[in-house]
């Protein structure tokens, strides 16, 4: 391995700086939620810089965005990027930075004029979060034929909008099908989003498995009455069952343990009045864990509260599952080979897990597939405080780099 070949860090970073700067919050956060003004400005930046590159653009009928550059012989590429979707006042570096270092990544070749064996392939993929559209990872999940392109048209969004609606109003309704690019590997460079690599002081996170995600709607029906004249023991408050299912979530996560999270990210009453008794409620739920029994166990303990909770505060509960994502183990002839890129570029590392969710762990489904993971300033994502250092981010870019040129010769 040439280890004096390296990215360019200045137009990394610089390159990050331009991207974050659609739909840049006052914060320093950054909204780009899928299929959005915000995404299309950030879609249409990745598409000018792939073309500068002289890159093979391709877009696919979920709106993945691919470019490609060819190989010395006509095989199965190396691919490899993350999503430009963000969530809401999010970060800058969740996702752009694995589908920026995936560019820079090819034009560091360029300028080399190093062709590898196999055909490279950089990747976007749509509505990764499912901060607007479920289900999540949409873009990888069509990739891989588990979602059809019909299925993911018909997404409704939590804003009332439609996927495939939004989709041809931002001009990325592509005509290649999904999956018509099988890739021999795919490679996701992220930032970690936890707090491990901080913590022990180390520069790289190989990542050889990520949790599983459970996200479920909670509905309540109890019954509207006057704030001041109900009696208290008549009460049919929906309001306060909402309350005690989201306290019960943390029970969850405290007794199950381990890598069990439970989160409640959105909540609605109606008539949301202020001297109404909350009539109705609805909240979504985001279970996690690394083993899919514990993960099972844990909605199965949820379910049975909710009944509980029907005959003791006389309210009907319904709960529907919007989305289920497995855990997923990566392979290990993809994640040896990142070991080995960072141990050969004197970059400090360790395996793991990811705690978060990514279109990799779809990928695995079908192709061999692992991460590559950089420092998270505190821990902290999906938030404007994310960030991850100059240094870190050179050192993860120059991992993906000797990791794609490795597998690009098999
Ligand atoms: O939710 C997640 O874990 C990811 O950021 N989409
Ligand atoms: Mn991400
Ligand atoms: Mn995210």
């Amino acid at each position: 391995m040439n280890s004096r070949l390296q990215i360019n860090p200045s137009r990394l970073l610089q390159r990050l700086e331009q991207l974050a700067q659609k739909g840049a919050q006052e914060n320093g956060g950054v909204s780009r939620l899928a299929l959005s003004d915000a995404d299309k400005d950030g879609r249409d930046l990745f598409v000018t810089w792939l073309k500068e590159l002289g890159l093979i653009v391709q877009v696919d009928q979920v709106g993945n965005i691919f470019g490609l550059r060819p190989g010395q012989e006509n095989l199965p590429p190396v691919m490899f990027g993350s999503h430009l979707d963000t969530v809401r006042n999010g970060g800058r570096y969740d996702g752009a930075y694995g589908v920026l270092a995936a560019l820079e990544v090819l034009q560091t070749l360029i300028e080399h004029e190093i062709q590898t064996r196999r055909p490279l392939v950089a990747v976007a993929f749509t509505n990764e979060e499912g901060a607007r559209y479920v289900p999540d990872m949409l873009g990888s999940l069509a990739f891989v034929g588990d979602l059809s392109v019909e299925e993911a048209w018909a997404a409704k969004g939590f804003d009332g909008t439609q996927f495939g609606v939004e989709l041809q109003r931002i001009g990325y309704a592509g005509s290649l099908s999904p999956g018509a690019l099988c890739p021999h590997a795919y490679v996701e460079l992220h930032v970690e989003q936890g707090p491990v690599l901080e913590q022990e002081g180390l520069t790289i996170g190989v990542v050889e498995h990520v949790t599983g995600i459970d996200w479920l709607e909670v509905t309540i029906c109890g019954a509207a009455n006057h704030a001041g004249t109900t009696p208290t023991e008549l009460r049919r408050d929906a309001g306060l069952a909402a309350a005690k299912i989201i306290q019960y979530l943390r029970q969850i996560a405290l007794d199950l343990g381990g890598n069990q999270r439970a989160t409640c990210g959105i909540l609605h009453f109606e008539p949301e009045i202020i001297n109404v008794i909350p009539g109705k409620a609805t909240l979504t739920v985001d279970l996690r864990n690394t083993e899919a029994e514990a993960l099972q166990e844990a909605e199965r303990r949820l379910r049975a509260f909710a009944d509980r909770l029907m005959q003791d505060d006389h309210v009907e509960i319904e709960i529907r599952q919007l989305a289920y994502t497995r855990p997923e183990s990566f392979a290990p002839q993809v994640t040896e080979v990142i070991a080995w890129s960072a141990q050969a570029m004197g970059y400090s590392y360790r395996h793991m897990v990811s705690g978060a969710g990514h279109d990799a762990q779809i990928m695995a489904r079908k192709y061999p597939t692992a991460m590559i993971f950089i420092p998270s300033r505190d821990g902290v994502s999906h938030s404007p405080q994310e960030y991850s250092s100059p240094e870190d981010i050179e050192a993860g870019a120059n991992v993906l780099l000797h990791t794609v040129l490795k597998l690009a010769e098999q």
